[in-house]
């Protein structure tokens, strides 16, 4: 029952560092639309503009791959400890949803990481429009996942707690 317990506890502590992290993307994501519309909105899109987003954009892509590497890390983890919990059944609809989410992420990074050099101003603005869709989809999947799972788990702490005897059932 400890052990069970640990798992909970621990699925769900990992579970907000992801969102913190996400939010940190979310956030990037904010700027570097609000950069560019700035940039559009003053001159067009100068060479000195092309390098900022360009750096924007770069921290945008660090902030994907640290979440990429995160969740790979939280997947194993669960895929490996949470079967005794959730059974084959629900375990195979919850393997399912990782991978979409790790294809998904991966296709977020290749899309984000394309160089801004002799693109037209659309095709930098088709781009950013992009990322900016990819990354709130993204979030948004996670989310909906792990909060999925965490209604799960506080459902089954209440039978590790020794919260219900056999009388109750
Ligand atoms: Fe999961
Ligand atoms: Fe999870």
């Amino acid at each position: 029952m400890a052990g069970e317990l640990a798992i909970i506890e621990r699925v769900i502590a990992e579970h907000q560092i992801i969102r913190r992290n996400l939010q940190g993307v979310q956030s990037y994501a904010t700027d570097y639309g609000a950069f560019f519309s700035l940039q559009q909105a003053q001159s067009g899109l100068a060479q000195s503009a092309v390098e900022k987003l360009s750096e924007h954009k770069t921290r945008m892509l660090e902030s994907l791959n640290q979440i990429q590497k995160g969740l790979n890390h939280h997947f194993s983890f669960e895929e490996s400890a949470l079967p005794p919990l959730f059974g084959e059944a629900f375990m195979k609809a919850l393997i399912f949803e990782h991978s979409e989410i790790t294809q998904y992420i991966a296709k977020a990074i290749v899309a984000g990481n394309l160089t801004f050099e002799g693109l037209s101003q659309q095709d930098i603005l088709d781009h950013k429009a992009l990322l900016q869709e990819e990354t709130a989809r993204l979030v948004d999947m996670i989310e909906q996942h792990a909060n999925l799972e965490e209604q799960m788990l506080r459902m089954l702490k209440k039978t590790f707690t020794g919260k219900i005897s056999s009388a109750d059932i």
